[in-house]
């Protein structure tokens, strides 16, 4: 089994290994001095794993209490996040007790908000089911859920006790879903690691393989900026003409999808960056993801202006001149348009 140590506030572990869903219980005891659980999941990932992560928790002596929510992102709202922590209350959990995140990044991130808040902040542990939520949002304790006016604006920075990724619920996944998560690794390749960067152009690797790797630039990125004031910036990478996408089309382009196209256009716009543009497209091509959109340099500069990112009126970009070396860089706003004009001209 690989296990990575995240080394923030509350130091915590990553344990991935084909198989563990059915040794839950085991795993969880070992950090967990909880009676309840709640085990909080959604509807799609309920009847393909909930039986075998319950079945180990009951069996080894804990109270399960089942929270089903529907599967999307629409579920990752106030709402929801009232009715479970009422949940708790009325059911009696104490600060020792804990939530289990089975399913995507919505799940996770509104159980990590849940657990977070409730009684000021109980345990959680995290299973990811989601190539994103593996590799992305499962770790570096980021928790939110979505308000009428925007995306992930009530939330809190609260590290989960454990992570356990089982790869072989991947397996299961929406091609297009897995291909979402799939752009976050790519650009793990690029901003940090050549080597994982040439393994994904040669399918060389497992998604035990892939995993483990991103997993460990994520927790090590996050050690070092926990609360997302510096290095953290790195994993905007494609982000913010990503973000600019995504609204522009309304949210009809996904995550993965428009991160892909914003890389695609970063290192179009770098100087002398020509084969690494090139290497780059092939590679997002290959695993089914864009490289380029229908929307003009000035509707994506204008979304983009909007962006909870830009910080009064300086911006943080990241460049990746060579392959696996990113790099934070302050432009003023206005700038964002050279690399726009740069990036989609090609
Ligand atoms: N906290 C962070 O740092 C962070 C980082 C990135 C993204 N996010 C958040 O993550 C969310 C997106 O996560 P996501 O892409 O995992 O979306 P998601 O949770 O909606 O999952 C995508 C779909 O896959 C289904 N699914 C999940 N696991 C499955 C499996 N093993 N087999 C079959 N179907 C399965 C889900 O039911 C859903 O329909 C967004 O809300 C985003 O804001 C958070
Ligand atoms: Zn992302």
């Amino acid at each position: 089994m690989e296990r990575i140590k995240v080394g923030t506030s509350r130091t915590y572990e990553i344990h991935i290994e084909e198989g563990l869903l059915g040794r839950v219980a085991e795993e969880c005891s070992a950090v967990l001095k909880s009676e309840k659980l709640l085990l909080l999941t959604d509807s799609n990932v309920k009847p393909l794993y909930g039986d075998v992560v319950c079945r180990s928790l009951t069996d080894a002596g804990y109270r399960v209490t089942e929270y089903v929510i529907p599967a999307g992102e629409d579920s990752k709202n106030t709402e929801q996040y009232l009715n479970i922590v009422s949940t708790l209350a009325k059911e009696g959990f104490s600060r020792s007790d804990a939530i289990i995140a089975l399913g995507g990044g919505v799940v996770g991130d509104l159980a990590g908000f849940c657990a977070s808040s409730y009684l000021r902040g109980i345990p959680f542990v995290q299973i990811p089911t989601t190539l994103l939520a593996c590799v992305d949002s499962s770790v570096g304790g980021k928790t939110a859920v979505n308000l009428p006016e925007g995306k992930n604006l009530l939330g809190a920075f609260y590290q989960p006790s454990l992570v356990l990724i089982d790869p072989l619920t991947l397996k299961t996944l929406n091609p297009a879903v897995y291909a979402d998560g799939m752009a976050e690794v790519i650009k793990y390749g690029m901003i940090r690691d050549p080597e994982l960067f040439t393994a994904l152009e040669n399918h060389v690797w497992t998604d035990t393989q892939i995993i483990t790797r991103c997993v460990s630039i994520k927790s090590q990125v996050v050690a070092e900026d926990e609360f997302d004031n510096g290095c953290r910036l790195l994993l905007n990478y494609g982000h913010t003409i990503g973000h600019a996408v995504e609204k522009c089309s309304r949210f009809e382009v996904s995550h993965g999808s428009a991160v892909a196209i914003g890389m695609s256009v970063m290192a179009r716009a770098e100087e002398d960056g020509a084969d690494l543009a090139d290497r780059l497209d092939a590679v997002l091509k290959d695993y089914g993801l864009p490289t380029a959109c229908k929307f003009s340099t000035e509707e994506l500069y204008r979304a983009a202006m909007a962006d909870k990112k830009r910080r009064n009126q300086t911006l943080h970009i990241i460049t990746v001149p060579t392959l696996g070396q990113g790099t934070v860089v302050s432009i003023p706003v206005e700038e964002l348009n050279t690399y726009l004009r740069k990036g989609l001209s090609v």
